[in-house]
């Protein structure tokens, strides 16, 4: 009932959109402007369909009369919709392991649908989806932007890249099952040829394992997968048409490996040394470190099928990424937040905020890499990423301050994309 009156809303204010010119005008306590760092008070937002047309404040705002709609929110305070680098929209979190294996591509994007609506209810009005089996994540994508809906922002990746038996194989079977991952490519050319063909299906990133990972069988953490040569060739593919990179790397020479042959983004970063922190600076290479997943994966996995061997591997692996998360971030690198979701609950995303700040941030910096510094990683901050004159109205509030208490974003109690209120 609750879910079909939202679906209901939605569609009403979509309808609404789509008739004539909609002005609304959105006030607040107070807002975070993310570019400047500050808190502004008493703001006020006018908005047109989609677009935020004038950001000022209640008192330079004298005449409300061209609003067709005011929403007033006392007590609260606006920041930009916020954006997860990370996710796995189409992924079941109570499903890891040999449970996985057993739902189908089209079961996983039926729950997509309920997933997609809770993430964007907790505030997370963009994400980057890094790995999807039979493009499931770009026919969410296109749902959503065709209305049919209710979600984020989608910029997807389709299956994601690796090596035979790497991180982004499928492992778990005997081979008489010849089990394999949609993504898999050897050599240069290969790879090449499954990023045209990712793109040929509507991938708007590429995602690729460049080393092991903690929740794949067989693999190694630490170790490096796909070679240089293949590494380079499928970055360049990805760059002359347009798209980025992101890359799975937890081990240091794959890291160091994958920034050299030019990704834009690393996931994971745990085991990043010195010549990594150097190198990402060097290249401008944003660093995507999923420090909430642990609490989870070391706390529920087990229930939730996750193998006894990608415990051992996490319980190697979340702390160091914990202390490197600091190491980066004092550095200067760039900074986004990717979750992970999809490994854990959707609609917790975050939660990984607080840990930002636990881990070295001060609030406004968390708030920016979950904002500002994921449209500029995107190549889209003329359009995302603050609340801000011409940018789309992906908006989102909570009771007080964040900047005193960054846990808030827990509990985000409005939302808009698009100009759209889904929560209020
Ligand atoms: N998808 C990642 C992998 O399997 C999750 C890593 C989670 N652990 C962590 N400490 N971030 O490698």
């Amino acid at each position: 009932m609750k879910n079909a009156l939202r679906y209901f809303l939605a569609a009403a204010s979509l309808a609404a959109l789509g008739s004539h010119a909609d002005t609304i005008v959105l006030s607040a306590d107070a807002m975070v402007d993310v570019e400047s760092g500050k808190l502004i008070q008493n703001p006020a937002i006018i908005i047109e369909d989609d677009k935020i047309v004038s950001v000022t404040t209640q008192d330079a705002l004298s005449d409300f009369s061209e609003a067709t709609q005011r929403i007033e929110l006392k007590g609260k305070t606006l920041l930009p919709g916020l954006m997860d680098m990370h996710t796995h929209l189409t992924s079941d979190p109570h499903e890891h392991g040999y449970k996985r294996l057993a739902t189908s591509q089209n079961r996983a994007l039926l729950k997509g649908v309920g997933y997609a609506e809770a993430t964007l209810m907790a505030g997370v009005t963009t994400v980057r989806n890094v790995g999807a089996g039979g493009y499931t994540d770009v026919a969410l994508r296109d749902a959503i932007n065709d209305g049919e809906l209710v979600g984020p922002r989608m910029f997807v990746s389709g299956p994601s890249l690796g090596i035979t038996g790497g991180h982004c194989d499928s492992n778990l079977l005997p081979p008489e099952y010849k089990a394999k991952g949609q993504g898999v490519a050897d050599g240069p050319w290969e790879a090449v040829a499954k990023v045209r063909e990712n793109i040929k299906y509507g991938a708007d990133v590429i995602k690729v394992c460049a080393t092991g990972g903690v929740l794949s069988k067989g693999t190694k953490v630490g170790a490096q997968q796909y070679s240089f040569e293949e590494m380079k060739a499928l970055v360049d593919e990805a760059h002359r048409r347009g798209l980025i990179v992101a890359a799975h790397a937890h081990g240091a020479e794959g890291i160091n490996n994958a920034i050299r042959a030019g990704v834009d983004s690393i996931e994971h970063g745990s085991f990043v040394d010195k010549e990594g922190i150097k190198l990402a600076k060097k290249n401008g290479t944003y660093f995507s470190m999923d420090i909430y997943v642990t609490e989870y994966i070391l706390g529920e996995g087990e229930a939730a099928g996750i193998l006894e061997e990608s415990l051992a591997k996490e319980r190697m692996t979340g702390e160091t990424q914990r202390e490197n998360f600091r190491k980066a971030h004092d550095a200067g690198i760039k900074m986004v937040m990717g979750t992970d979701a999809g490994v854990y609950p959707h609609g917790d995303n975050l939660k990984q905020l607080s840990r930002m700040v636990t881990f070295g941030m001060t609030p406004i910096e968390a708030l920016q890499a979950a904002s500002i510094n994921g449209a500029t990683l995107l190549k889209k901050e003329k359009e995302l990423g603050s609340i801000a004159e011409g940018k789309y109205a992906d908006i989102i509030a909570v009771d007080g301050n964040p900047l005193d208490d960054i846990s808030l974003l827990e509990d985000v109690s409005f939302v808009m994309k698009d100009g759209v209120v889904y929560k209020q």
